[in-house]
């Protein structure tokens, strides 16, 4: 049955005591706003993967006057003070920028104390990582990945070669001591640059007293808190076709970004999980290298740059822009089981005269619903597109769906009949009440 959903009052009801926020494109979709929005229901907001690739922004009203937060590692739930955050097993940390952003945070007037816990098992990054991540994209030269150079690559490379450093190794600080000083020599080495190990340790050994209290088992929590039947929001980080194994590899982060990634990244298992919701931006957009088939790189692609501030939040790197592509949207449908979308960013549509979709692509003249594993064969997707008239009138202040333009109903009912799956959220603008619930 299709679900429907009024108000963010009764989405707990609807969507059920555990669900994940996952991104359906290339990350960038938009998922800050949704979790910031549905955080108000739920008691725990946790993160399941990444680091701090990721950029969420969440534009809130204070006063009368509007506060932007962008969050690269804490959940975007911290917002709401009465809530619980959770950094899962499956993140990588770098502990310094973790500890920028919630002293920030409290600069802003939001206190994390008490309310705020890391997994044991998560994996650190280290200011090496960092450099390695530079010197490898260096040296891919025109194939480089076009990475955040946050170190993501390497510290996950550490942790599948099984050397990586965890959060709880601090605990055992001489131990944890002995494995820094072992990879960073090796690295040093491997890589030929010069590294103050000494200063890593103190780093983190200042770090310890701060955040020691915070090393938890996530696990054993989160399982607590759901036998208590609180409710969990796990919120996504990238994107579905950024995902190690199902995105446009090698053109991916180094992590599961679907609702795979929430079972293993945080320990909820898969039979937990109520409800995935796809964020999908009402067009595409990518930042870095890779594959985009509907990428517009004309003065349209230019304008919804402009118009939409597609600019990335962790490296302020413009964003490639597109039109919407359904077939992108509908594998991440399959992948993550998501039974409910919320389309972002209508309003940066708004004063078109048309807009295209791709509905369908053509490999070597056949309709291919997937995309391929091959980038070359991937290059030769022929994108079909179907062209709508477009809208004039501001949308911004629509409240329903019924209150919006008939072109832009009718775009929304057809990406709703191309996905198969109820739109049941529509933003129409960055702040908190600009949504649509349908
Ligand atoms: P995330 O990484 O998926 O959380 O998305 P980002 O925060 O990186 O990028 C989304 C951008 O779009 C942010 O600047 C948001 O404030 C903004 N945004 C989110 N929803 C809407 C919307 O419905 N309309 C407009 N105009 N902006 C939006
Ligand atoms: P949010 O959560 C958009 C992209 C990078 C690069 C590739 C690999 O804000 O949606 P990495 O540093 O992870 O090794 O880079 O992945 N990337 C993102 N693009 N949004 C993100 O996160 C991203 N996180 C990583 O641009 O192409
Ligand atoms: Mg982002």
């Amino acid at each position: 049955m299709p679900i429907s959903i009024k108000n963010a009052d009764e989405a707990v009801n609807v969507l059920g005591q555990v669900i994940y926020i996952a991104g359906t494109q290339w990350g960038d979709e938009g998922k800050g706003k949704l979790v910031d929005i549905l955080s108000q229901k739920y008691d725990v907001i946790a993160r399941a993967a990444g680091g701090a690739n990721a950029g969420h922004t969440i534009v809130v009203n204070k006063g009368g006057e509007s506060q932007k937060f962008i969050f690269h590692l804490l959940p975007s739930g911290v917002l709401h003070e009465d809530k619980v955050c959770v950094i899962g097993n499956g993140l990588v940390v770098h502990i310094p920028t973790m500890l920028d952003e919630i002293h920030e945070l409290k600069e802003q007037g939001i206190d994390v104390t008490n309310r705020f816990f890391i997994s044991d098992r998560a994996h650190i990054i280290f200011n090496y990582h960092c450099e390695i991540d530079r010197i490898q994209e260096e040296r891919k030269g025109d194939n480089k990945v076009g990475t955040t150079l946050r170190g993501i690559g390497p510290a996950y490379t550490d942790k599948i070669s099984r050397k990586g450093i965890r959060f709880g190794d601090l605990k055992n600080f001489d131990t944890f001591a002995s494995k820094l000083r072992k990879n960073a020599e090796f690295y040093m080495k491997e890589y030929g640059f010069d590294f103050d190990i000494e200063e890593e340790i103190n780093i983190h050994k200042d770090a310890l007293e701060l955040i020691d209290s915070m090393i938890i088992n996530t696990t054993e929590y989160l399982d607590n808190i759901y036998k208590e039947g609180k409710n969990i929001l796990t919120e996504g980080a990238q994107g579905t076709h950024l995902d190690i194994d199902h995105g446009t590899y090698p053109f991916v982060t180094s992590s599961s970004t679907t609702s795979g990634g929430v079972a293993t990244g945080l320990g909820i298992a898969p039979n937990r999980l109520n409800t995935v919701i796809g964020i999908a931006k009402a067009y595409t957009t990518r930042v870095g290298a890779g594959p985009f088939p509907t990428e517009l790189t004309d003065e349209l692609g230019a304008h919804i740059q402009q118009k939409g501030r597609e600019y990335g939040a962790t490296t302020g790197r413009p964003r490639r822009c597109g039109w919407f592509d359904s077939t992108v949207v509908k594998n991440a449908i399959v992948l993550s089981g998501i039974t409910s979308i919320n389309l972002t960013k209508l309003d940066v549509l708004t004063g078109m005269d048309s807009i295209k979709i791709g509905v369908e692509y053509k490999l070597d003249g056949k309709t291919i619903n997937f995309i391929p594993s091959s980038l070359e064969d991937f290059e030769k997707v022929e994108v079909l597109y179907e062209e709508m008239p477009g809208w004039k009138e501001d949308i911004s202040k629509a409240k329903t769906f019924d209150e919006l333009p008939e072109n832009a109903k009718k775009y929304v009912n057809k990406l709703e009949e191309l996905l198969g799956v109820p739109i049941n959220f529509i933003g129409v603008g960055v702040h908190r009440n600009e949504m649509i619930y349908k």
